[in-house]
């Protein structure tokens, strides 16, 4: 069987992410746990701001393409989405539009959602971690018909969660952690 390949997107851009760090732990326990991580930065997939107009006229963005095709590339995708007033960031929206409106040769109108698993993960500063931010992540990739496994991790307190080895300090936080990476693992390789 090939390796199991999991790509994993921080919704940040910020210099200093708490969702960029926890995405670098979250590859980091995928990787232990036997999978092929890749993990990007959305800096690198510019995008503007969703518009018809803009699509009819020139189609859809080259970096949402190349977002949709190294998706396609992977069984699984981890989303670390910050939240932002009770819900997912513009970029983190902006992106998942546009991507939706992919459509390769052969495929449908947003497949590579539909054929592949979705994991997701917050981080913020506050004690909720983000959870409001996960909710509706949920609700926009489950609107996309993607499978989203059930354990997530909303990661309070984040600037704070972390010993000097990067590791997360909380116990309940890393088997929060490692639930979400074998559950990723699980259901990403029963639909290989
Ligand atoms: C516009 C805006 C709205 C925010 N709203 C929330 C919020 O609703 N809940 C929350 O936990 N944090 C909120 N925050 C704080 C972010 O969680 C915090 O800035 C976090 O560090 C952002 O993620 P990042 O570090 O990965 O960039 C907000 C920040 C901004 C800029």
């Amino acid at each position: 069987m090939s390796a199991l390949k999991i790509l994993v997107i921080p919704g940040s851009l910020r210099t200093g992410s708490l969702n960029a760090r926890l995405a670098a732990v979250a590859a980091h326990e995928l990787a232990q746990a036997g999978a092929e991580v890749t993990r990007i930065s959305l800096v690198d997939f510019p995008l503007p701001i969703y518009d018809g107009d803009l699509q009819a006229k020139s189609g859809v963005p080259k970096h949402a393409v190349n977002l949709k095709r190294m998706m396609a590339a992977h069984h699984g995708v981890l989303i670390v989405t910050p939240e932002y007033n009770s819900s997912v960031p513009a970029l983190v929206k902006n992106t998942i539009d546009w991507v939706s409106r992919v459509q390769d040769a052969h495929e449908t109108r947003g497949q590579v959602f539909r054929d592949r698993v979705f994991a997701i993960a917050s981080a913020s500063g506050n004690r909720l971690g983000g959870a409001r931010a996960l909710a509706a992540l949920r609700l926009i990739l489950s609107a996309c018909h993607a499978t989203v496994i059930p354990n997530q991790l909303a990661l309070a307190f984040a600037d704070d969660a972390y010993d000097e080895m990067d590791r997360l300090k909380n116990a309940a936080d890393a088997e929060g952690l490692k639930a979400l990476v074998r559950q990723l693992i699980e259901v990403s390789q029963r639909m290989m």
